[in-house]
């Protein structure tokens, strides 16, 4: 059986030390890679690389929050309610599989599909039980006994959004601002069919800028402006520049579109194939429950097809919303007027000596969701949201009283547009974008022509020939270019054996052969 673009890379991944699957002693387990020496530094190296688009092109800030994440954080945000795929099991062999997973027919929804018996189990052709959500999140507890319930992240953001007040500080109270963390994610898919692209325990590389938003705009938008970028709105294919795609509205607005300009760039330094790239956007009823427009940078696999690797949404004021009235925690940022205004306004003044005893631990967190509450005249009872319920606030806790104040600003809930990249998929795509097979004197070559910018090892330092002078010669180079902060790779024997078995065709320094079957 001949072997197609996917084999032939995990063959050469495997072989050479990039990547490969995980407790493969103990007969694996799906969706869970392994990455080897040079697969682990080929990661790092786009990581490093896309540090060096946000950190210092768009000069986001880096922070690292851990993995393991109270329910609360995605209680509020949405993921223990949302954060689902639809689910069928085999009435038969009682397999799950991801129902969308099994959909031929692209005009047909998943329950129309069980409905007119279009969905078969894959393994034995029998028939499926309804389709019922999978929370994709893996479950945790902290500490002894029942502990504290938890999750493992299935997104970076979250640790960005509980520190906003904390960054905006940071930034001196200034919007925008970027900040980026690089991590683990995890989701617990039901049925990963797709290899190294479908992981349960994957990188992500995740940036949230917050934005006013009365100006979603970006500084640098101006020049990069003429860039032309290749979208698909789902019905069709078109090239056009950033600029007429905001005018005319295909695309929301200069930040979201400068995001996707970066995301351009960085894919295309790193090695991806311009012809096997496009942006497509997201249909209203496949958009995630916190987004507002989202466009995928998806790439072209010659095995799997378009593959999403970059979400760039724009998430509006969901998340910092949804944490303020869940947290109680003050997440405004203040929109300064030019002159200080004297304006008369409402405001709940909470009676600490009521709300104590009545809500104990909460009255804290009560006290300060009532006075950032904005009181308009049809306010008929107070409502606050504590751990996901609404508790009305019974009248003798608070006086509402009526204050003129001096106010230099409003406050207001920024806007977050988050481009997200999935490290692995990348990785992928460089590896299948940049494989090359030729055949010189009969001899098949399958090598990597990497970027010098992602490539694991730099340079390769072979003195070819056992004497005694060159190899010292070459282990002196090996270690001055090591002194310089380049990654080389010494091999005296590597040599050797490729001279006597393997003839030196001329090649990319960075290229790693893979020669003979
Ligand atoms: N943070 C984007 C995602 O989870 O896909």
């Amino acid at each position: 059986m001949t072997e197609d673009i996917y084999e032939k890379i995990m063959t050469l991944a495997k072989r050479r030390g990039f990547i490969y699957p995980s407790f493969e002693i103990y007969g694996g387990i799906a969706g869970f890679y392994d990455y080897g020496p040079l697969g682990a530094q080929l990661k790092q190296n786009i990581e490093n690389l896309w540090r060096r688009f946000y950190l210092l092109n768009d000069t986001c800030v880096e922070i690292s929050t851990p993995t393991i994440t109270v329910s609360e954080v995605l209680k509020a945000s949405g993921h223990v309610e949302e954060f689902t795929d639809l689910t069928v099991d085999c009435k038969a062999c009682k397999r799950a599989f991801k129902a969308e997973d099994l959909l031929t027919d692209d005009t047909l929804s998943v329950e129309e599909a069980l409905k007119e018996k279009k969905l078969k189990c894959p393994t034995c052709g029998k028939a499926f039980t309804e389709a019922y959500p999978t929370n994709l999140m893996f479950s945790t507890s902290i500490g002894a006994g029942e502990g504290r319930k938890a999750f493992l992240r299935p997104e970076t953001a979250q640790g960005v959004f509980t520190n906003f007040h904390f960054l905006y500080r940071y930034n001196r109270e200034r919007l925008p601002f970027g900040v980026i963390q690089v991590g683990r994610g995890y989701r617990n898919e039901i049925s990963p069919r797709q290899g190294t692209l479908r992981q349960r325990e994957f990188s992500m590389a995740e940036a949230e800028i917050f934005f006013d938003p009365k100006y979603k705009t970006h500084h640098l938008f101006d020049l990069v402006k003429k860039t032309k970028i290749h979208l698909f709105d789902n019905e069709k294919e078109f090239t056009i520049s950033l600029d007429d795609a905001v005018k005319k509205q295909v695309i929301n607005n200069q930040a979201l579109a400068y995001y996707m300009y970066l995301t351009h760039e960085f894919l295309l330094a790193a090695g991806v194939d311009q012809k096997k790239f496009r942006f497509r956007k997201h249909a209203s009823d496949e958009l995630a429950h916190y987004a507002t427009e989202c466009w995928d940078a998806e790439l072209y696999s010659e095995r799997f097809g378009w593959i999403e690797c970059v979400g760039i949404a724009d998430r509006s004021a969901y998340d910092l919303q949804a944490h303020i009235t869940a947290s109680g925690t003050d997440m405004y940022a203040i929109r300064k007027f030019d002159e200080p205004k004297v304006v008369e306004q409402k405001k709940i003044v909470p009676k600490m000596d009521v709300l104590g005893p009545l809500f104990k631990g909460n009255a804290g967190k009560i006290k300060t969701l009532l006075e950032t509450m904005a009181v308009t005249d049809s306010l008929k009872k107070l409502t606050v949201v504590l751990d996901g319920k609404t508790v009305e606030i019974p009248k003798n806790c608070y006086d509402i009283i009526l204050v003129k104040e001096t106010v230099s600003g409003e406050k207001f809930v920024p806007h977050v547009i988050e481009p997200s990249y999935g490290i692995d998929r990348v990785l992928y795509f460089v590896l299948e974008h940049n494989f090359v097979e030729t055949t010189k004197k009969d001899e098949e070559y399958r090598m990597l022509q990497l970027k010098p910018a992602v490539a694991p090892v730099k340079v390769g330092v072979f003195p070819l020939v056992n004497n005694e002078e060159l190899s010292s010669l070459g282990k002196q180079i090996d270690a001055d270019l090591r002194d310089a902060e380049i990654i080389s790779y010494y091999d005296a024997c590597a040599g050797i054996i490729a001279i006597s078995a393997v003839p030196i065709t001329p090649q990319p320094v960075v290229s790693l052969w893979h020669g003979g079957k």
